[in-house]
């Protein structure tokens, strides 16, 4: 154990997500109970660190009755790198390095170390405080459960039921209506959403990154499903699927995209195949609200597990999720290796053994 801690601070950087303030109420909750520490929300992501004025004390009433709520009582941005800090000067948008200020803060507000939580980016930049000298450990947070060395990071889960909740609802309607209902779900470059929520949602089609895909295969799919009396059909489209160049009747696309994915295939689909098709795109609402249990369960053994790696010492790494345990892996494991769906593995087999297809181009 190490005894020369008495303030630590907590971040959240980087998109939000449900079950922040689960982590945030752990880390506040074990540091007081656990060891009397006191805890100090840095706000904005490391924003608060260049203005320290920002500031503000988390103590146990501070954080009571968070844990379901969605977002993060301390705020975050997705802009906010204090390694390469954007600001204007002389009318001119320059970019100026805060860290040595942002240590220099740490001091000032006598935080002997910090937690910081967040996904890929964020953690690279936890990892470059660490490299200067800074006692920091992290948390794996997204949505799009794309940090390969963790399981799972809290909040894909609740995503997961949002989408999968979307699904559900077009799937009553696009039977009623005898339709094609396409859903464009989050997740940047990784298909995570859309696989999980597409096998859960029960649909016939699921679009995916890791997947190329022709338009006149998915549109095959969906004739073979009216053929065989079924007139209507769902698809989830990942937001980063690579688009072909093509459509289903030859025409090419265009670069770079003006429509998002899910819009751009929907009406690909409705040109080829003369079927009444409509868009949905999820968007945000699949980061807001309030966290699922199991994502309430996760963010609360993540920061309890990131206040244990500050009393022991272990600095420079992140708390993560193998199996059943709650671990943890160094900053340079855990960052800048991405998790992606594999072509190849069980799920995607499940999915395409119960019927679903994934518009392969072969
Ligand atoms: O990484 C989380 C995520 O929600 C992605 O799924 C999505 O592409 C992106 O963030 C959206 O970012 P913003 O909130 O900046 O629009």
């Amino acid at each position: 154990m190490t005894s020369n801690i008495r303030t630590i601070g907590v971040s959240t950087g980087g998109g939000d997500c449900p079950g922040l303030n689960g982590v945030i109420r752990g880390i506040v909750r074990a540091a007081i109970n656990e060891f009397g520490w006191r805890v100090i929300g840095i706000t904005n992501g490391f924003d608060g660190l260049i203005w320290p004025e920002r500031c503000r004390d988390l103590d146990i009433e501070a954080v009571s009755g968070i844990l379901p709520r969605g977002g993060t009582i301390i705020g975050t941005t997705n802009r906010g790198n204090p390694f390469a800090y954007e600001v204007a000067e002389n009318g001119q948008k320059v970019c100026r390095d805060f860290s040595r200020q942002c240590i220099e803060n740490m001091k000032r507000l006598r935080m002997d170390a910090m937690v910081v939580i967040g996904g890929d980016g964020t953690l690279g930049i936890a990892n470059q405080f660490h490299k200067l000298g800074v006692k920091v450990v992290g948390v794996p947070k997204s949505i799009d459960n794309d940090l390969s060395a963790t399981d799972v990071t809290f909040g894909f889960d609740t995503a997961l039921h949002v989408a999968t909740d979307a699904l559900d609802r077009l799937h009553t309607t696009a039977e009623s209506h005898h339709r094609v209902m396409v859903l464009e779900v989050m997740g940047r470059d990784a298909g995570w959403i859309a696989l999980h929520a597409g096998i859960a949602g029960a649909v016939h089609v699921i679009l995916i990154p890791e997947i190329p895909f022709t338009l006149e295969n998915v549109c095959e799919a969906i004739r073979r499903r009216e053929i065989a009396g079924r007139q209507f059909s769902l698809v989830v489209v990942a937001e980063g699927v690579r688009m072909p160049e093509k459509d289903a009747l030859g025409e090419p696309f265009p670069v770079p995209r003006t429509q998002s994915a899910g819009v751009l295939i929907g009406n690909a689909i409705q040109a080829a195949t003369g079927k009444d098709v409509r868009v949905t795109i999820l968007g945000h609402v699949q980061r807001g609200g309030t966290p699922s249990p199991f994502d309430r369960l996760l963010a609360t053994r993540y920061g309890v597990a990131a206040v244990d790696l500050i009393a022991r010492g272990e600095f420079g790494r992140m708390v993560c999720l193998h199996g059943t345990k709650i671990e943890s892996v160094t900053f340079d494991d855990a960052v800048g290796s991405y998790n992606r769906v594999d072509p190849l593995g069980d799920k995607v087999h499940a999915a395409r053994a119960i019927g679903i297809t994934f518009g392969d181009q072969v």
